[in-house]
């Protein structure tokens, strides 16, 4: 049976319950600068969250699991805990994956006696890390799937667009999105990807990196371009990772999904929604309910980048006080989704059902 490989050389996050240490890879500074952080309590990790240091909505979660270990360590009481699971879900409020993780580490130590609780913080934040990567590469699997059925209809490159990066960086593993590029690259189909640029802050710079640093075929597009593309008969099918999808299976992702979804409802072409079962919100029928996290306005009057030593630095494209909104994320309505690739199958959004059926966490 085909086997999907991790693709990064360096993971986004390392959870070592034995010595009990936190490592994340700075995504700050990527593509230029490889920086290795370590996490030494919970305030740090928020920061990491709140930053952007991690980022991606399971990466999110495993690294608010993390701070659940870290803050367990200093104070194992309910009260600290309780506590601890509020900052932390506080970080930011759109991706999901970030309550899922932090709930599941809570509600395994409040049953616990105190003198217990540590140990079982760390195994739990090590055993939801492993739990994304499982999924991860079981979303690749049922990817592949659709990719290699494309291409046996097509008989050529099959030419696939993503948004954001819902990939490697984004989690653990070989991503949501990219999920099914990697193992189709792997397994030798020919794929073509379009990334697009995705501003303000950028991932598809990220994206374009990874997918190329794996030797997968890939462009880096202007956000504006995807349309055009679509148009001209270059995309044979749109892949984008999740942030919260509602029961219905309205989604919100990175903001300009919602776009590249009507363009390619517009064009008949297929959208496909790519994530883990962390990722699904049943508690909210429908997208009006997602909260939608406001950015800071910087991102949008300065664009980012690096100096001439590969570091950090920005410029000024306003004024300093130019009037800005920032939405980080939009919702793309359920009828414009072709089918949800998840960790347990693939899905219309009228069988969305299906994956509460058993539990949420019911790994297959
Ligand atoms: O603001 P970010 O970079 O955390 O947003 C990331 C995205 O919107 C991704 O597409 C989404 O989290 C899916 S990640 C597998």
């Amino acid at each position: 049976m085909f086997e999907l490989s991790q693709p990064l050389e360096r993971e986004t996050i390392r959870i070592n319950s034995v010595n009990r240490s936190v490592e994340i890879l700075d995504q700050r500074a990527l593509p230029h600068c490889v920086a290795v952080l370590s996490l030494q309590n919970e305030e740090q990790a928020c920061e990491a969250i709140r930053s952007m240091a991690v980022r991606g909505a399971p990466l999110i979660g495993i690294t608010g699991a993390a701070a659940m270990a870290l803050a367990c360590s200093k104070d194992s009481s309910n009260k600290a805990l309780n506590e601890a699971a509020e900052r932390v879900k506080s970080a930011r409020p759109t991706a999901v994956n970030l309550a899922w993780a932090v709930d599941k580490v809570l509600q395994a130590l409040l049953s616990l006696p105190a003198s217990q609780r540590e140990a079982a913080a760390w195994d739990s934040a090590e055993s939801i890390l492993e739990q994304e990567r499982r999924m991860s590469l079981k979303i690749g699997k049922y990817a592949l799937g659709i990719i290699e059925a494309l291409y046996r209809k097509l008989g050529r490159p099959v030419r696939l667009l993503t948004h954001c990066n819902a990939g490697a960086l984004a989690t653990v593993g070989p991503g949501t999105a990219t999920a099914g590029f990697y193992a189709a690259h792997q397994k030798g189909i020919p794929i073509e990807v379009y990334a697009d640029e995705t501003r303000p802050r950028l991932q598809g710079a990220m994206t374009a990196w990874e997918l190329c640093s794996c030797g997968v075929p890939v462009s880096l597009i202007a956000d504006n371009a995807g349309g055009h593309l679509m148009r001209e008969g270059l995309i044979d099918a749109v892949f984008v990772g999740a942030d919260r999808i509602a029961a219905n299976g309205d989604t919100a992702n990175k903001i300009g999904t919602y776009l590249k979804a009507l363009s390619a409802a517009d064009n008949n072409i297929p959208f496909y929604v790519a994530a883990p079962v962390s990722t699904f919100d049943a508690s909210l029928k429908d997208g009006s309910g997602i909260p939608i996290e406001e950015r800071s306005g910087d991102e949008i009057r300065r664009v980012y980048g690096a100096d001439e030593n590969g570091l950090p630095a920005s410029v000024f494209i306003t004024s300093r006080s130019q009037k800005v909104m920032n939405p980080g994320f939009d919702v793309t309505p359920s009828r414009l989704i072709t089918a949800f690739v998840t960790d347990q199958g693939v899905f219309a959004a009228n069988e969305l059902e299906e994956i509460w059926k058993d539990g949420k966490d019911a790994e297959q």
